[in-house]
C-alpha cells in the first residue's frame, strides 16, 4: 500500500457532522481513523476488493476505555461479547484495555487466549455446550476460565461429571432469565420467559441444590443478559434489581453449605449504539412503515444511551446493595465495535422500472444479504453513503439492494447522488456484520481492514469465491 494513500487527514467537521463516526475531508471523502477509504479503494495494486469491511482500532480501544473509566473504583471486568466481531486486531485491541471476552463456542474460546485474554478474563455462555467445549473450558490455565455460565439445570451434573474426569474443580455462573421483556427486536430478546436462554428465576432453588450436590462445581456468581441494542436503561436497571437478590441468596446458600462466597456478578451486555435511523427495537412499526426512516425514527437518536450511563445506573444499584467489593463483569458486544466499522461496496449498475404510476429506481451494489445479513434478518436500516460525496450534485431515492437471489437482499430506500456514485459506504456495521456473512449463492467471505494511526494496520482475506468452488467440489 503506497504511504500516502493511507495518509491521516485533518476532517473538516462542517462538511460531516463533528460527532459522526465517518468523517468527511473537505472535499468530502469519507473519512475513518483519518484515511481516505475511497483511496484505499482505487490503489491499482488491487490488494483491496469491495466489498470490504474497514474498521478503526483506536475508536474501539476508546469505548472500552470509555466503559472502564465508567466504573470507577468498582472491581470489573468489561468482557467483550466475540460474536459481535471475533477479528484478530480487534481482539487484541479490547485485550490491550484490559478487556476480557464472553465466548459462545470452544473455538473463540481458543481464538482469545491466543490473541493475549487471560483465562480468568473469559465468560463461556451458551444452551448447548458440549462436553469438548466444557472440557475446554474447565482445563483452561491454572483453574479454568473466569466462569462457565450454566444456562439450565441440566448443565450442572454434567459440568461436574467433566470436571471430575479430570480431576479438576469447575467454575460456573447461573445465568438467570429474568423474564424481563426487553424493547428490542423479538430475534434479539434473551431475557423473556419464553427465551431458550438461562435457567427461570423460579428455579434458582433447585440450581442451588443441584450445585450442593455437586463436588467438582463451585459457584463462582450469578449473571443475565436480557437482548441486545437497548436503547434506554429501564429493562437493564429492572434486570440488574433482579438478579441482585438472587446473588445475596445464592452465595447464604452457599456459605450456609460451607462452600466459598460469590465472587462475579454478571450484568450481561446489550448496550445499544445510534444507527442514525430507528433503532431495531422501539422504531420498528416505521420501519417497516417507510423504511427510509421517519421524523419519530429521527427523534429516537438522541435517545440512545451510552454505554457508560448503563454502567453508571448499573454501579449505583451495586453500591446501594453493599456488593462493592463484588466483581462486576458487563459482556458488551456490539456498543464496542458496532459504530466503528463500516462495509464499503463497488456500485455495480441501476436499474429503472415502471411496473405502476410510480418509478423505481434501484441501485445493485457488490455487498449483499452474505455480507451484511442484519437488514434481512433483523429488518435493520444501515444508513448508506456515497463514499466520495461533492457539493452541488442532484440527489435521487434509490432502493438499495445486492446481488444474492432473495428477495430480502435488500438493504432499503437512500438518498444518493444521481447519477450514483462509484462507491458507496454501509455505516455501523462493525458488530455482527463480518461474524454474520456466509458465503451463499457462492460468494467470498468479505476482506477486512484495519486502521489505527491514520494507516492500514492490518488486512484479513478470508475464503474467496475460488475457495469456495473447490470446498464445493467434494
Ligand atoms: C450472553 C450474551 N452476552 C453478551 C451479548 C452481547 O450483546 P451486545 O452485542 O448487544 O452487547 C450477547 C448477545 O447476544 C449474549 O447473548
Amino acid at each position: 500500500m503506497a504511504a500516502d494513500s493511507t495518509a491521516a487527514i485533518a476532517v473538516d467537521p462542517s462538511v460531516g457532522a463533528a460527532a459522526d463516526l465517518v468523517q468527511r475531508a473537505p472535499d468530502g471523502d469519507a473519512l475513518l481513523n483519518g484515511v481516505r477509504l475511497e483511496q484505499l479503494l482505487e490503489t491499482d495494486d488491487g490488494r483491496i476488493a469491495t466489498p470490504a469491511y474497514f474498521y478503526d482500532l483506536d475508536a474501539i480501544a476508546a469505548e472500552v476505555r470509555d466503559i472502564r473509566s465508567a466504573f470507577g473504583a468498582q472491581r470489573h471486568l468489561v468482557a467483550y461479547a466475540v460474536k459481535a466481531n471475533s477479528a484478530g486486531p480487534i481482539v487484541r485491541a479490547v485485550a490491550g484495555e484490559g478487556g476480557g471476552a464472553d465466548v459462545v463456542s470452544a473455538a473463540e474460546l481458543k481464538l482469545v487466549r491466543m490473541l493475549g485474554v487471560a483465562a480468568n478474563g473469559v465468560v463461556f455462555s451458551g444452551v448447548a455446550k458440549t462436553d469438548r467445549e466444557i472440557d475446554l473450558a474447565i482445563g483452561d490455565g491454572a483453574s479454568g476460565i473466569l466462569a462457565i455460565q450454566a444456562e439450565s439445570i441440566e448443565e450442572i451434573p454434567r459440568i461436574d461429571a467433566r470436571a471430575r474426569a479430570l480431576g479438576r474443580i469447575a467454575r460456573i455462573s447461573f445465568r438467570v432469565n429474568p423474564g424481563i421483556e426487553a424493547d428490542t427486536h423479538a430475534y434479539i430478546a434473551t431475557g423473556h420467559d419464553e427465551a431458550k436462554f438461562g435457567i427461570p428465576r423460579a428455579e434458582i432453588g433447585s440450581a442451588v441444590e443441584a450445585v450442593a450436590a455437586a463436588p467438582n462445581v463451585q459457584l463462582v456468581g450469578v449473571g443475565n443478559h436480557i437482548g441486545s441494542q437497548l436503547t434506554v436503561t429501564d429493562a437493564y436497571v429492572g434486570a440488574v434489581r433482579m438478579l441482585i437478590p438472587v446473588f445475596a441468596a445464592c452465595e447464604t446458600a452457599m456459605v450456609q453449605r460451607g462452600r466459598p462466597a460469590l465472587e462475579i456478578l454478571d450484568c450481561g451486555g446489550g448496550f445499544g449504539i445510534d444507527y442514525g435511523t430507528a433503532p431495531v427495537g422501539s422504531g420498528r412499526a416505521e420501519r417497516a412503515a417507510d423504511p427510509g426512516g421517519t421524523p419519530r425514527a429521527q427523534e429516537e437518536k438522541s435517545r440512545v444511551v451510552r454505554p457508560a450511563e448503563f454502567v453508571r445506573a448499573l454501579i449505583s444499584e451495586v453500591d446501594r446493595a453493599g456488593l462493592s467489593h463484588t466483581r462486576v463483569v458487563v459482556e458488551p458486544g456490539r456498543s464496542i465495535v458496532g459504530a466503528h466499522g463500516v462495509l464499503c461496496a463497488s456500485v455495480i449498475m441501476q436499474k429503472r422500472a415502471r411496473p405502476n404510476e410510480a418509478e423505481r429506481r434501484w441501485l445493485m451494489i457488490d455487498a449483499g444479504m452474505n455480507d451484511l445479513i442484519r437488514p434481512a434478518l433483523y429488518q435493520a436500516l444501515h444508513r448508506i453513503e456515497p463514499l466520495r460525496k461533492r457539493d452541488g450534485e442532484s440527489i435521487a431515492t434509490f432502493r438499495v439492494v445486492g446481488p444474492v437471489c432473495e428477495s430480502s437482499d435488500d438493504f432499503g430506500a437512500h438518498e444518493l447522488p444521481d447519477p450514483p456514485p462509484a462507491h458507496v459506504v454501509l455505516r455501523d456495521a462493525g458488530a455482527y456484520g463480518f461474524t454474520m456473512a456466509s458465503q451463499y449463492n457462492g460468494r467470498a467471505l468479505p476482506t477486512e481492514v484495519f486502521l489505527s494511526g491514520g494507516k492500514v494496520v492490518s488486512t484479513l482475506r478470508s475464503a474467496d469465491a475460488d475457495a469456495w468452488v473447490r470446498s464445493r467440489v467434494g
